[in-house]
């Protein structure tokens, strides 16, 4: 699938302002600074149409982008970022969780993992979470450029082997991507194209 138009639309706090068109949605969550809003500007070939940041915590809001006028794609904040107070990131959370939980626009949810590590238990419980409440999902590995293929391969499987051990019937996808040089970015985008062309 070529992404043609890309257009912000609006940023949210809650379901209740987010656009009422019924259009399909894929919204992007993760740690602070794993690379969602990048991913974001890569996928639609833009430099800045979601900010970016070096700095955690960024995003602060439920950002919609309507692509090829069809479609959304949706910036979430992150999680896990100690500097913000904890009652901040409370809420930041009850947000997003709320989104995730209850928005029917919702076709997949992308959760976004640094390849360079090995999974980290905050991913883990996440992933958890998700898996529990039945949101479909699929793992999108970030910042490929900075890491051999040996060592992506190497974080990818221990990252299936985890899940495995809560989730052994729960088939994933798993998407390693650059949003510095592209990499992945044509095969995630036909995975995209691939669900809007599905039923479900
Ligand atoms: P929050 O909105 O703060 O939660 O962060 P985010 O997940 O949206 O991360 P963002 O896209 O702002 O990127 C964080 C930092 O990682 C920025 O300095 C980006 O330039 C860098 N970055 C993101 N993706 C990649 C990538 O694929 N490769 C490399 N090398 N750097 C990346
Ligand atoms: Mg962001």
């Amino acid at each position: 699938m070529v992404i043609k138009q890309a257009e912000f639309i609006c940023s949210s706090t809650k379901i209740a302002q987010c656009p009422t068109d019924n259009l399909p949605e894929f919204a992007v969550i993760g740690r602070s600074n794993v690379g969602k809003s990048s991913l974001i500007n890569a996928l639609t070939n833009t430099k800045n149409l979601c900010k970016t940041s070096s700095t955690p915590g960024k995003t602060l809001l439920i950002n919609h982008f309507l692509i090829n006028k069809s479609w959304y794609l949706v910036d979430l904040p992150g999680y896990g970022f100690a500097k913000i107070p904890r009652r901040e990131r409370a809420k930041i959370e009850a947000m997003f969780s709320s989104y995730i939980l209850n928005r029917k626009e919702l076709k997949k949810l992308f959760i976004l993992i640094d390849s360079r590590h090995e999974p980290m238990n905050l991913d883990m419980i996440f992933i958890e979470n998700i898996i529990d409440s039945n949101i479909p999902f699929a793992i999108v590995m970030t910042k490929c450029d900075k890491i051999s293929t040996t060592v992506r391969n190497k974080n990818i499987a221990l990252l299936q082997q985890k899940i495995r051990e809560f989730a052994p019937a729960t088939a994933i996808d798993i998407f390693p991507t650059s949003a510095t040089n592209g990499f992945g970015t044509d095969v995630f985008l036909d995975y995209i194209n691939s669900v809007l062309n599905s039923n479900n």
